[in-house]
């Protein structure tokens, strides 16, 4: 059996591929960026496989023919600030009509508890499939609560993509939000005493946006 049946590792080749370079300390800010933009394009190839479709008919040059859409209009990606940020583009470039719905909140430094600092309204939550992103699953901390917020605001329908999870923090997930799959590029080994994932990659925020 699984040992966290929620969780899918999209280990692909070229994703190990890049991930390597992320987990990197001389890759540069610029590159760290693309690289995060490339695997987030291949992780929501992943994580939008089972969306459902609905018949359209289109006429082609030569004749009518019957196609098929994603609901894109009611697809709403969750970014937890500030690194989640980071898999904003390369979703919005792949489905350009989704949502983008963000949810503020940092890791107090000192006893590693997320804080919440801002969150969008949300408009008929329970008609729409929610994606929410962040690179780092650490302690799980940030993600459950962010997943409270949107269920409280009354979100049924939601997946979590991240780019590194630690075995803690899936535990945690899984525990709190059963329902809800986890789809990462990476199942790292353990947190070390300051909650970082190692091996990771270490703060993501800080490694994308140039702060420490
Ligand atoms: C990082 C990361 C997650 C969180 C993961 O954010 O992007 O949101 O930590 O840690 P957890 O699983 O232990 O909660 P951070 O709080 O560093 O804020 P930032 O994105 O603004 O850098
Ligand atoms: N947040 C990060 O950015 N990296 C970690 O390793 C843990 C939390």
């Amino acid at each position: 059996m699984k040992q966290f049946p929620t969780l899918t590792v999209t280990n692909h080749p070229l994703i190990q591929h890049k991930l390597t370079y992320i987990r990197d300390k001389s890759t540069s800010k610029r590159e760290f960026k693309a690289l995060i933009d490339e695997v987030g394009a291949l992780l929501t190839y992943e994580i939008t496989r089972d969306l459902p479709l609905t018949a359209v008919e289109v006429e082609t040059p030569l004749q009518k023919t019957e196609c098929h859409k994603i609901d894109d209009r009611n697809l709403v990606i969750v970014p937890l600030l500030r690194a989640g940020l980071g898999f904003v583009d390369s979703i919005q470039d792949l489905i350009p009509n989704c949502i983008v719905s963000h949810v503020g909140m940092y890791r107090d430094h000192v006893t590693k508890e997320p804080v919440t600092y801002y969150t969008n309204e949300m408009h008929n939550p329970g008609e729409k499939s929610f994606i929410m992103v962040d690179p780092m699953l650490a302690t799980g901390g940030s993600a459950v609560a962010a997943v409270d917020f949107l269920k409280a605001s009354g979100a049924r329908d939601i997946r979590f993509m991240c780019l590194v999870a630690a075995p803690e923090g899936v535990e945690l997930f899984a525990k709190a939000h059963p329902d809800v799959p986890i789809f990462a590029a990476a199942l790292d080994e353990k947190l070390n005493e300051d909650a970082y994932i190692l091996p990771g990659l270490g703060d993501a925020g800080d490694r994308l946006f140039g702060t420490n």
